[in-house]
């Protein structure tokens, strides 16, 4: 088994790998592959370690039908055409469970962040406008005792729930297609529809995956629901939210602030007006980006890869079709 990896990863995937006896080539280069060129490298390869910036669509898997599975390193696969590689029987597998955590921790540093204008603060610093104390400047809002709406509680959503339930108190509601169980035994969390969703939150954080029906979702007429007092945070995809339509709500104040660690486009251009707004924080892309959860997550696609070099099924398998006769 000859396996390309499209980024560095780290040690403990690598390591799984060599004593598993896998040979395989990271792209070390600090540039994106073209589509083309990954095409024809994969030519030389059996399987591929992709990530969410890959762009694995329909072409690219008729071009390359040979591999024996994808081991995407993330837990998004929006990037990839899976009903088209479940057509070509090729196993996609991804990271899931591992970086619930770890992203979660950046929604809650976003909402912080947000609610005291903490990153705008720190740049006025570094132009040298630490000015004079003023009792009714730099004011932010506080999140104890709020509620915080979830759009989509799944695993990373009931990080976050949890959160802000035991460090402020908040009240949790959440908007999802089935029940959250779980959420609601031990968080008393409560299933709205989208509108109360939209109208009752004071942090309103996404955690849904990019999907047709998700797609800008989060548009000026959803911005122009929510409270005027309220934060929108989004650390799952940026196509989730339509950019031009949160700098309008937040200009006419629609919404009080906004915290992504996603945008539309990645990366964000350095002149967009929401690195300037005093009440948006903006990260990127970092929400699984910590020595553990990359660690593992590189660990799981290491799994995949191995499971597959032995003829078995992939353990962290998203078209569980592929196997099917
Ligand atoms: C994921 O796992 O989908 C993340 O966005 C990658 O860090």
């Amino acid at each position: 088994m000859k396996v390309f990896i499209t980024r560095e990863i780290s040690q403990e995937g690598i390591k799984l790998m060599q004593n598993a006896g896998i040979s395989f080539t990271q792209w070390t280069e600090k540039r994106e592959l073209e589509q083309e060129e990954l095409i024809s490298i994969c030519k030389n390869y059996d399987a591929l370690i992709s990530v969410g910036q890959d762009k694995i669509d329909k072409h690219f898997l008729n071009e390359s039908k040979h591999l024996k599975l994808i081991a995407q390193m993330a837990v998004g696969y929006d990037n990839i055409d899976i009903p088209e590689a479940t057509k070509l029987k090729i196993p996609i597998g991804n990271t899931p469970g591992v970086l619930s955590k770890a992203t979660a921790d950046t929604a809650f540093l976003l909402m912080l962040a947000v609610s005291r204008k903490a990153l705008y603060m720190h740049k006025k610093i570094i132009k040298g406008e630490w000015g004079f104390y003023e009792p009714t400047a730099n004011l932010g809002i506080e999140v104890d005792n709020k509620t915080l709406g979830i759009f989509g509680l799944g695993k990373i959503g009931f990080e976050m729930a949890k959160k802000c339930a035991k460090a402020f108190d908040m009240k949790i509601i959440y908007h999802n297609r089935s029940n959250n169980i779980e959420a609601e035994k031990e968080l008393g969390a409560k299933k709205v529809t989208f509108d109360e969703l939209l109208a009752q939150s004071d942090v309103l954080s996404v955690h849904t995956a990019l999907t047709a029906e998700t797609k800008n979702i989060f548009d000026y007429d959803k911005f122009s629901k929510m409270k005027s007092s309220s934060i929108f945070i989004n650390t799952a995809r940026g196509g989730i939210h339509n950019e031009t339509d949160l700098i309008k709500a937040l200009n006419e104040k629609k919404i009080w602030g906004a915290g992504l660690d996603v945008t539309n486009p990645e990366p964000m251009a350095s002149g967009n007006p929401l690195l300037s707004m005093p009440n948006v924080a903006i990260l990127p892309h970092i929400g699984s980006a910590t020595e553990e959860t990359r660690g593992a997550m590189s660990r799981l696609a290491a799994e995949n890869i191995i499971a597959a070099s032995k003829g078995e099924r992939l353990p962290h398998l998203v078209n569980a079709e592929v196997y099917n006769k």
